[in-house]
């Protein structure tokens, strides 16, 4: 566990401030504890979850996408697939949910401090990657380049442009939106996969940390290809998705080879678990 306090195991009462719909599956919620005590102790670490509860329905790992100064706003970007997603999608400015949390480990901002740093994304990949931006730019001068690659299949399937293009402007960045199946994708698109792009950062990548969220097959290729260009396995990072049930390291459900990704992860090294993705079936 990564975080200052001890995260709540009583899901906390949340209420949603606002809704907004990112692409056709994809939205964000808004929401704000409703207990002022709660609202005040509660803190998370760039890439840590919630378990994110609806009454009579379920509970499902979500990650924490919220700006970290100001966690009295707590934001979830969530797909729609399934009973508790779903049900999530249905709910109103006013309603209320349950939430647990943060728990998991997240990104390692402090061994990025000073090293340029490639943040590669693919699809909804890019919302647990929010909270690590926010905390670079607002300490812009304690780390290095930052380059952003997000990659998604079609370009209307991007989420977040506005951010995309805030993350742009700031000093020492570079942001590449790639789309793997149009074609002709408008400008500023680059058309193929992520890995394409890896080879011309023109960093020092030997020295560089790498944060990976996305496709387990996408974050596999793009480790594989920055170990072929002099990095370390213990400086690429990468965030994992399993079926979660308790989020607190109890029932088992996220197990993964030795590691409990709920508890020792999400977010993970290319040394430590590289070995157990390429186990099929583990
Ligand atoms: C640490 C962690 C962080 C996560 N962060 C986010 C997040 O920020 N936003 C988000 O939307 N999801 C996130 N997820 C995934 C999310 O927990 C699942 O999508 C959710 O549990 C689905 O629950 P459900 O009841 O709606 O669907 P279910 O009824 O459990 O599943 C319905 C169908 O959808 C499929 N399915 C389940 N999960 C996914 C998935 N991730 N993508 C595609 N198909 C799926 C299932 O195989 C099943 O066929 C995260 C998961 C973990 C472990
Ligand atoms: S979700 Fe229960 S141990 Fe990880």
């Amino acid at each position: 566990m990564n975080s200052h306090t001890h995260p709540s195991r009583v899901p906390m009462a949340a209420e949603l401030i606002e809704r907004r719909q990112e692409s056709s599956d994809v939205f964000t919620l808004q929401l704000r504890l409703v207990d002022s005590q709660q609202r005040e102790q509660y803190r998370f670490q760039p890439g840590q979850f919630n378990m994110v509860y609806l009454h009579g329905v379920g509970e499902v790992a979500i990650s924490i996408v919220s700006d970290r100064e100001d966690p009295t706003l707590l934001n979830h970007t969530i797909r729609a697939v399934g009973r508790v997603t779903r049900g999530l999608e249905q709910l109103q400015t006013g309603q209320q949910i349950g939430l647990r949390g943060p728990y998991g480990r997240g990104w390692p901002m402090e061994q990025a401090k000073s090293k340029d740093l490639v943040v590669v994304t693919g699809g909804l990949g890019c919302a647990p990657v929010v909270a690590a931006i926010h905390e670079v730019e607002q300490q812009r001068a304690a780390y290095g380049r930052l380059a952003i690659i997000e990659g998604v299949r079609h370009h209307q399937d991007l989420i977040y442009p506005d951010r995309f293009h805030h993350w742009e402007q700031m000093e020492r960045t570079d942001v590449v939106l790639c789309c793997s199946h149009d074609k002709a994708a408008p400008w500023p698109w680059h058309t193929g996969r992520v890995t394409a792009h890896l080879d011309q950062l023109g960093f020092d990548l030997p020295d560089a940390v790498a944060m990976l969220c996305g496709p387990e097959g996408m974050m596999a290729a793009a480790a594989e290809t920055l170990i072929q260009q002099g990095m370390s396995g213990d400086s690429i990072w990468l965030s994992l998705e399993r079926n979660m049930q308790c989020g607190d390291g109890f029932c088992g459900h996220c197990q993964l080879g030795s590691h409990f990704v709920c508890r020792d992860g999400p977010v993970f090294n290319w040394s430590e678990i590289g070995g157990a993705l390429k186990v099929k079936g583990l």
